[in-house]
């Protein structure tokens, strides 16, 4: 299998982290986990996007150099991915050396290739700071940028401009030949008109700023931010491993997330920079939806956050890591509420996962001595269960269906709750003439939550170790893992506790 590489954006180190960043940073999470449980060789990058301007702003207010202040805030982006569980190969902060060295060589590069593909002019328009975009009086409301619900400022400026209307053939081409280039269909045909509709050159320099990468050939400009920022995917792998150049074994396989504020940038404007650069575009792109939080966005800039480390410090960043794949169909926009996290924890965490491992550990604790019984001859329903499994998973993950792969997963966990109540082993244990079948069920009723367990180690990773060792079982990760039949012999298998225990209501600020 070809090396797999996911990244999400990288958020602007000036906001504060909420449950909208922790929902891409968790996606990307729980895709990687899976194709290396798979055998496949995988990169994860996540990071931040430095060079806002609202970061010299805020910095000189404080009194501080920006670079400095940039240091302090981004502690918090880097307890983002720890505190979910999440560990990335590599977190790229844009002020790095390596990322500003690379970041001047590509504009070079695309300077140099021979077409005109960057060229100086004058730019007047209207600017949104929030967005870090030009934007056209067509795009305001009330004459203000609908996402920030504030004024543009007017901006007159020489700077060096792109030649993105170049590449209109080109992108119109990479579409029609490549349905999956951009997924879900809906975002490809989104993008596709955009770029059907024409396209403008766009600035990709700052006149009279002092904190951004300055343009190799004009020092006095620097890079605009979003010029800088996309090219992290690439120039992360240039310095992540010292000495060593990761973009001939990475690059090919690159699947960026990303929600559907930034597809213009990533679905049209990165494409066309990647191939005036001479660089592949992207593998695939995946915009997923806004996470709304009582029909409202959930955004700094409406007020409205929601911490997800404080979630996480009352359930624990497995029930985050589950919210966030199953209360919203990834791809699609979708309101979802603080209680979810507590009833989910509750009904289907607690409930369905949890009281399942409780019955079954006392179950082989008490009429099996806690020895796990051998694995029957004959096939049996949880057989027939599992068989289709890891494949379902692993076609769905594939096509970045975060919440129809957990929903396989949770059918299973489903069927194996119905089987202990349709065979009634605490009858079965009456008469010893039910040995046998007391056996199998017992064996299936483990070998299921066992197969169950692998199957949710990207979603659940501390959950699943503590299903599996409460079982008795080695935690061997490997896909094929998810079939029928692998449960070792073990014994000393004891009642488990509760796997997600009751937790006092929790005052969080929605
Ligand atoms: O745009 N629902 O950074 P950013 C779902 N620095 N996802 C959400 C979300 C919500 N309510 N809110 C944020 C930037 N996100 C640039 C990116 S990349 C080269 C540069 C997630 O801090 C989602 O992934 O505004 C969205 O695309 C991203 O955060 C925007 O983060
Ligand atoms: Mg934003």
């Amino acid at each position: 299998m070809d090396p797999y590489y996911v990244t999400t954006p990288i958020y602007y180190v000036n906001s504060t982290p909420h449950i909208g960043h922790a929902y891409t940073t968790v996606a990307a999470d729980v895709f990687a986990r899976h194709q290396r449980q798979r055998g496949r060789d995988t990169f994860l990058l996540t990071g931040v996007d430095e060079h806002a301007s609202k970061v010299a702003r805020v910095a000189e207010e404080q009194g501080l150099a920006p670079q400095e202040y940039a240091d302090r805030i981004v502690e918090a982006w880097r307890a983002l991915p720890a505190r979910l569980g999440v560990a990335p190969d590599f977190f790229i902060r844009t002020s790095d050396e390596g990322h500003k060295r690379f970041v001047q060589e590509f504009l070079e590069k695309i300077r140099s290739n021979g077409r005109d593909d960057i060229y100086q002019g004058v730019y007047a328009g209207l600017y949104c700071v929030g967005c870090e975009a030009f934007k056209t009086e067509a795009e305001l409301v009330d004459g203000k940028c609908p996402e920030h619900d504030v004024e543009p400022e007017r901006i007159e400026e020489r700077n060096w401009f792109f030649r993105l209307s170049a590449y209109q053939e080109q992108l119109l081409a990479l579409y029609d030949e490549r349905p999956d280039f951009v997924l879900p269909a809906f975002r490809a045909n989104e993008a596709r008109s955009f770029i059907a509709g024409g396209l403008q050159d766009f600035s990709i320099s700052r006149e009279g700023l002092s904190w951004g990468i300055p343009i190799p050939w004009d020092p006095a400009q620097v890079a605009y931010v979003w010029a800088d920022a996309l090219v992290n995917y690439l120039s992360a792998l240039t310095y992540a491993r010292p000495g060593e150049d990761l973009i001939p074994r990475y690059w090919p396989g690159v699947r960026h997330l990303l929600a559907k504020d930034i597809l213009r940038f990533h679905c049209v404007y990165w494409p066309a920079m990647l191939l005036a650069a001479g660089y592949d575009v992207p593998r695939q792109l995946f915009v997923h939806g806004y996470l709304l939080l009582d029909d409202r966005k959930i955004s700094k800039s409406r007020g409205n956050v929601v911490d997800p480390l404080e979630l996480v410090d009352v359930y624990g960043a497995d029930a985050v890591r589950f919210w966030c794949a199953r209360s919203v169909s990834f791809g699609q926009d979708g309101t979802a509420s603080v209680d979810g996290v507590k009833e989910r924890y509750e009904r289907e965490l607690g409930n369905d996962l949890g009281n399942l491992l409780s019955r079954t550990t006392a179950m082989v604790a008490r009429y099996r001595d806690g020895a796990v019984p051998q694995a029957p001859d004959a096939g049996s329903e949880v057989g027939a269960m599992l068989g289709p499994l890891g494949a379902d998973i692993a076609d769905r993950l594939d096509a970045f269906d975060l919440t129809g792969a957990l929903e396989r997963i949770w059918e299973v966990v489903r069927g194996l709750n119905r089987h202990v109540e349709a065979t009634a082993p605490w009858q079965l244990a009456k008469d010893d003439a039910h040995a046998e079948e007391l056996d199998r069920v017992l064996y299936d009723l483990v070998d299921g939550l066992r197969a169950v367990a692998v199957a949710l180690a990207a979603y659940l990773p501390e959950t699943t170790e503590r299903i599996l060792v409460a079982l008795g079982q080695p935690v061997v990760l490997d896909w094929d893992e998810v079939a029928y039949g692998r449960a070792r012999p073990a014994s000393g298998v004891e009642p488990a506790p509760p796997l997600f225990p009751r937790v006092d209501e929790p005052t969080l600020a929605a």
